[in-house]
């Protein structure tokens, strides 16, 4: 498996491979959830490149950029054994260089939700993703379904930019329990676990009442019965191209909740 660690080494190799590319982009701290992306992506293509890259630019302030779990090693170990063709590791001077031109989240739908709690964080998602495609040309690219919003920004910046790459949307992988997995996770205590499962539980009791009712205040009702969190952001309705719901549309309807649980800010959803 091939390390590589600056744009200019990542668009050489990329000019040497001669087949479909699938591309996992993240921030490292690999779980079963970005495995199941580079699987995905493995079964796809020809070649798999996964980068790994804590993105500075979509940290706001005060946020946990610098307690972001790296494990480089261990991230590798699990790149090789799922067969990754090469894995993407600038640094953030090789990515970045100062006054550049910028990409910018829509003005609606990249301030709503995860956007108006953490203003100009896709703006800095889009950038680094928009640089990442760039460098790294690929076929197909994965995303999960976990990151519903930024999942929908990049297809929309797709669109918007020409980009002639296929987004694969990934499910969201949970632990036994439903507990969503996010390399943020382990921040939570084990009592703060407990209660974080009360997100997943929440989603879960939303989509069996969906079978039975389409009003909205109802279910919001029940879930804020389940939800044992410390500081809730949202609960929210929105169909499949994030625009607000007023009633269940069954097939195009998502359900999304962020909250707190201590200290650690979770998001989670459900697709019905
Ligand atoms: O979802 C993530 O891990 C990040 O937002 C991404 C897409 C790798 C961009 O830094």
């Amino acid at each position: 498996m091939k390390i590589l660690k600056t744009p200019a080494e990542a668009i050489e190799y990329r000019k040497s491979l001669k087949g479909t590319l699938g591309f996992v982009p993240t921030m490292g701290a690999l779980h079963e959830g970005h495995l199941s992306l580079i699987k995905k992506a493995r079964e796809e293509n020809d070649f798999v490149i996964v980068s790994i890259f804590v993105n500075p630019t979509q940290f706001l302030p005060g946020e946990d950029f610098n307690k972001y779990p790296r494990r480089l090693e261990a991230d590798f170990e699990i790149c090789k054994r799922a067969g990754v063709d090469a894995v993407f590791t600038p640094s953030p001077e090789n990515m970045y260089s100062e006054d550049e031109i910028l990409v910018k989240a829509p003005k609606i739908k990249g301030y709503i939700l995860e956007g108006f709690f953490r203003p100009g964080h896709f703006d800095g998602v889009l950038q680094v993703v928009n640089k990442l495609f760039n460098i790294i040309r690929p076929t197909r690219a994965y995303f999960g379904k976990k990151d519903a919003q930024q999942l929908y920004l990049i297809k929309q910046m797709v669109k918007n930019f020409f980009f002639d790459i296929e987004i694969i949307e990934g499910e969201t992988i949970r632990e036994k329990d439903g507990l969503a997995m996010s390399s943020r996770n382990i921040y939570l205590s084990e009592e703060e676990r407990k209660r974080a499962l009360s997100i997943s539980k929440a989603l879960k009791r939303a989509a069996k009442l969906s079978m039975s009712t389409k009003n909205i205040e109802k279910i919001k009702e029940e879930m804020l019965k389940i939800l044992d969190v410390d500081k809730l952001q949202y609960i929210a309705f929105v169909d499949r191209d994030f625009n607000y719901i007023e009633k269940i549309q069954p097939n195009n309807t998502i359900i999304l909740i962020a909250a707190y649980v201590g200290s650690t800010r979770l998001i989670d959803n459900i697709w019905i």
